[in-house]
């Protein structure tokens, strides 16, 4: 397992290589004459055992506690996120993995109100009835909640910025020296980010989480999730509560998911390029009503997604007037695909009130700006809003 500051290849040479080299290079085995660049999958369930205890001397025994392949990816995030990762099957696997093996019965929870709505599905049917207190807070009220002194005697406060689909902000570093000095266990859904977007864990953070099924992956071709940490118990509990429940993932999605990493720093620039350049045209174009992008001058999230993070992503959201509107965007678009998720190759669109989840009005979308060339995004949605005004 990779400590924090590991070097990326194991050779001692990559402690201080930029975002492009370390989503290459992370997890890398050092290079063996004869071997691959990047191994291929360990495709086994059980591995031979003969009459050792299991993983006697490091070896593999059965897939669903750890494997060669999940080991990699396992390093290879670790790395980004400067933690010990533990992958999951999904990101809420990896969501539930982290409230149910941090708190108990009777345990006070703080989610945020506006996060992903399936968090608040599992708080609302699952940690309730389990016995656990959940607390919602909104991601731009909790620093005030913090400085009350209000997250004493929390066990677990889990935030995410930005929000996912409000793109509201919070400062990492002052909700978790609030949260350690009343005892809690911070933990940061950090999805929307990515581990190159920002390190929760150098704010502080006890724990990051991750749907890897997003940018982290980006090829809206698999499901995957993460938990880094720093702290060994937290670790030891987590990847306890994996065995017991099962969670893993299976080979070809760890290594697809390795994979597909190595281009990430490429991915989140050019989205990240087409996110601004999407966002100017949804700010001056008459069928929106509101934009949010955290990186965009006058939004109110910039000043602390500026200092606190390391770098813009594709994720948009603005408000269009009405469902038709959205309706006519979509069908006169031929680059804007309807589809949810965010953060893949693909640009798409997702009405979020379709999904009865998020206190959004009915014409609110969440933009995911993918890698398409910026100018075609830009004229095809240009002919989306025309339309949408079309009434
Ligand atoms: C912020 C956030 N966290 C967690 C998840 C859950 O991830 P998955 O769909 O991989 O289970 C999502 C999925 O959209 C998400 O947006």
């Amino acid at each position: 397992m990779s400590a924090p500051d590991a070097p990326l290849s194991g050779d001692g040479r990559g402690g201080g290589w930029g975002d492009g080299t370390r989503s290459v290079r992370a997890g890398d085995a050092p290079p063996v004459p004869g071997t691959p660049l990047r191994p291929s999958p360990v495709f086994a369930a059980p591995f031979h055992l003969g009459d050792l205890p299991p993983r006697a001397q490091g070896a593999d025994a059965y897939a669903r506690t750890e494997h060669p392949t999940l080991r990699a990816f396992e390093e290879a995030v670790g790395q980004l996120d400067r933690g010990r990762s533990l992958a999951f099957a999904t990101g809420m696997a990896a969501v539930a993995a982290v409230l149910m093996a941090c708190a108990s019965a009777g345990d006070r929870v703080v989610l945020p109100s506006d996060g992903y709505y399936a968090t608040r599905l599992l708080a609302a049917d699952e940690l309730a009835r389990l016995g656990m207190r959940v607390q919602y807070v909104p991601t731009t009220g909790i620093e005030q909640v913090a400085a009350r002194g209000d997250l004493d005697g929390a066990r677990l406060v889990l935030l995410e910025t930005p929000s996912n689909p409000q793109l509201d902000v919070c400062d990492l570093a002052a909700v978790a020296r609030a949260a350690r000095a009343g005892g809690a266990v911070l933990a940061v859904d950090n999805t929307t980010a990515t581990p190159l977007g920002q390190r929760p864990l150098e704010l502080g953070a006890h724990v990051t989480i991750g749907s890897d099924t997003k940018a982290l992956t980006g090829h809206s071709d698999l499901l995957l999730g993460h938990v880094s940490t720093g702290d060994d118990e937290l670790y030891a509990r987590i990847q306890a509560w994996r065995n017991h429940t099962g969670g893993t993932p299976g080979p070809f999605e760890a290594w697809l998911g390795h994979r597909s990493m190595s281009t990430l720093d490429l991915r989140l620039a050019r989205q990240a390029q087409n996110a601004a350049a999407v966002a100017d045209l949804l700010a001056g174009h008459p069928a929106v009503r509101s934009v949010r992008w955290p990186w965009r001058p006058g939004d109110p999230s910039f000043a602390l997604a500026s200092r606190q993070m390391l770098r813009p992503n594709g994720v948009v959201s603005a408000e269009l007037a009405s469902v038709d509107a959205v309706r006519r965007m979509t069908a006169a678009s031929r680059l804007w695909d309807a589809a949810t998720s965010f953060g893949g190759a693909h640009s798409t669109v997702d009405r979020r009130a379709q999904w009865g989840g998020d206190a959004v009005p009915a014409g609110f979308v969440r933009f995911s700006c993918g890698i398409e060339d910026t100018a075609d995004l830009v004229a095809d949605l240009t002919v989306g809003l025309d339309a949408a005004l079309a009434a």
